[in-house]
């Protein structure tokens, strides 16, 4: 609700629904700051519906926000993949985050580490969603998680990363393409995610509208 009035129709706004429309009390909306096309993937948990769409291409900027209706009581895995592209059998493949699904939906598929992982669970208790952003599958891009309407009950704050941990790797944990380093499998430094199992950070919130921004360099002040 929040989300259609602020992003109006000045956007490209897709709603992927399963079953009716208006009977989800939540959306995710997705938007791509990255200077490249990301193609996120979303995996449910076991026993959790799978959405209507579990994976899709996302070009850079704003006009391709998407916002997804997303089912009560959801949980699931939200990421990005990058660098796909379908390989010389036709099949789709990405270099980071990659669901080994060879097509552009990732179906119930889980991320191929190293992979920043957005983490949801809806109404995990007495109403309240559960969400952190994770690295303990690695790192590939940076993800921020900001609930757009809480109601003030929970911690309702941004969790997540807006650094870019693929300059900070050690060389040793480095995925090269050519020269690039792509994605780190023992990433740090970032207070607001999940960087190992001792250090657990996890927003709490009633919201009916997340925001999920990949490469957010605009929000690090925020961060403070
Ligand atoms: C944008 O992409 C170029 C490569 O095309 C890269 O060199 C540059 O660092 C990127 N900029 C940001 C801010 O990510
Ligand atoms: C939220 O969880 C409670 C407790 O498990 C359940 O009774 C309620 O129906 C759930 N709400 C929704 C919208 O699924």
């Amino acid at each position: 609700m929040l989300a259609t009035t602020q992003f109006a129709t000045n956007f490209v706004i897709l709603y992927l629904f399963l079953g009716i429309a208006g009977a989800y009390p939540t959306t995710f909306t997705v938007v791509n700051k990255c200077n490249h096309t990301v193609w996120p993937a979303i995996s449910p948990r076991p026993i959790t519906p799978m959405l209507s769409t579990t994976g899709f291409a996302l070009a850079p900027g704003e006009l391709s926000t998407i916002i997804i209706a997303i089912p009560p009581s959801w949980s699931g895995h939200l990421w990005a993949r990058t660098l796909c592209a379908n390989d010389i059998n036709g099949k789709f493949a990405c270099v980071t985050g990659d669901c080994s699904s060879s097509t552009v939906e990732c179906d119930d598929g889980s991320a191929t580490p190293p992979a920043t992982l957005a983490e949801f669970t809806l109404n995990a208790s007495s109403g309240q969603d559960f969400f952190k952003v994770s690295f303990l599958e690695g790192y590939n891009i940076p993800i921020m998680i900001e609930p757009k309407s809480g109601n003030g009950i929970g911690e309702c704050t941004m969790v997540g990363c807006d650094v870019d941990l693929n300059s900070l790797c050690p060389s040793e944990a480095k995925l090269m393409r050519g020269s690039d380093c792509v994605a780190c499998k023992n990433a740090g430094a970032c207070p607001l995610a999940n960087v190992d199992a001792s250090k657990m950070f996890q927003g709490i919130c009633d919201s009916t509208n997340y925001l999920i921004t990949f490469c957010p360099k605009t929000t690090s002040k925020r961060l403070v």
